[in-house]
């Protein structure tokens, strides 16, 4: 055996150094879905809690929402773009399925030519890259990791499917993990459960639909009862799991941000938590829909705008989706 190889060193700690969105800008209220799935507003708000969802218009593409966004999270983080070395994509709804959109994303913004590759894990994208950047910091590959969630869930969407049109919607936000004197982002608790993998799943693979008769996007499809059924019994033990590890009580958390899947899903959450009176919870799927790995990050920035999270609150995150795939984690509010 010749040489030896030099370690990789990183730093002591890692946090959310600044975060910034952009919600898709055409309002879709329920009453402009309900005919075409035979549904009713009041329906669609007592299942899912939700009012109108944000859709794109054919401008605001995966790429545009997802700079605009990094732009503000970068600008909160208080860094120069140049000093972003690695680029993180959470998404399932970029059509070019190569190269990677975080190398267009990346030279928009205008980096020094960074590591930039894109994740797929659905609902749980965004705590995935928080999980993975995190590791980057301390691990020594990177400094300052930009992490962005980012949906058009509305192009893969069957208007006319009664158990999805009225759920799923569009955004990015997005994410800077940098070098932090305290620890800023506890220990993920993440995992799978692949034997329900059809529970949640585009219809059929491109393949299938290039040799169909009559052509048609391959649209999300889910079972929508299981997967409620797994994510409000499930994720609520997970969301316990997660406090544990990070050494957290329900009583020292300020903020609680779920994946916006359901309210419902988030109400069970809390009660089987017993969460405190005291910590905020998010409740941004009633005016946005389920934006997928874009929807925590989107939910923070509203609660940091609206007041709700501070700087320095402690928050749990918990994403959960299709695969079956999730992860939590309990961050510093940057
Ligand atoms: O983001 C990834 C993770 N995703 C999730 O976590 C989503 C989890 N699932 C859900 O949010 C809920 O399952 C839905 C909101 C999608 C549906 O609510 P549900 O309470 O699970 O409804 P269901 O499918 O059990 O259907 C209940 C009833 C049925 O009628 P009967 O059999 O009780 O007479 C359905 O036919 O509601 C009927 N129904 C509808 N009615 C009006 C189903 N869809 C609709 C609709 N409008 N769109």
């Amino acid at each position: 055996m010749t040489g030896s190889l030099a370690p990789s060193t990183g730093q002591r700690h890692a946090a959310l150094l600044g975060i910034g969105s952009y919600r898709a800008s055409r309002v879709v209220p329920n009453s402009e879905l309900v005919d075409a799935i035979d549904s009713s507003d009041e329906w669609i708000q007592q299942r899912s809690g939700i009012k109108s969802r944000r859709w794109a218009t054919p401008e605001e593409t995966v790429q545009m929402m997802s700079v605009n966004a990094s732009r503000k999270a970068i600008e909160h983080a208080g860094i120069d773009v140049a000093q972003v070395d690695a680029v993180i994509v959470a998404t399932v709804s970029h059509m070019l399925q190569t190269p990677a959109v975080a190398t267009a994303i990346a030279h928009e913004l205008g980096a020094d030519r960074p590591a930039a590759f894109d994740i797929s894990a659905a609902c749980a994208g965004f705590c995935h890259g928080v999980s993975l950047a995190s590791d980057m910091v301390r691990g020594g590959s990177a400094k300052h990791v930009l992490v962005i969630g980012v949906e058009r869930l509305s192009d893969i969407t069957d208007v006319t499917d009664r158990g999805t049109a009225f759920i799923f919607a569009d955004g990015a936000g997005a994410a800077v993990v940098g070098p932090s004197d305290e620890p800023g982002i506890g220990p993920v608790v993440w995992g799978s459960d692949g034997e329900q993998f059809d529970l949640i799943r585009q219809r059929e693979d491109w393949r299938d639909v290039i040799v169909a008769e009559d052509p048609r996007m391959p649209h999300l499809v889910m079972q929508g009862n299981a997967v409620f059924r797994w994510a409000a019994f499930e994720m609520a033990k997970v969301a316990q799991q997660t406090l544990d590890r990070s050494g957290i009580s329900a009583d020292q958390l300020d903020v609680f941000v779920p994946h916006q899947a359901n309210m419902r899903i988030t109400d069970a959450m809390a009660r089987s938590m017993k969460l405190p009176a005291h910590v905020r919870i998010a409740r941004d799927i009633a005016e946005q829909g389920n934006s997928s790995a874009a929807s925590i990050p989107l939910a923070l920035d509203r609660m940091i705008a609206d007041g709700e999270a501070r700087s320095g609150d402690l928050a749990l995150l918990i994403a959960f989706g299709a695969g079956l795939a999730y992860a939590a984690q309990v961050v510093r509010v940057p």
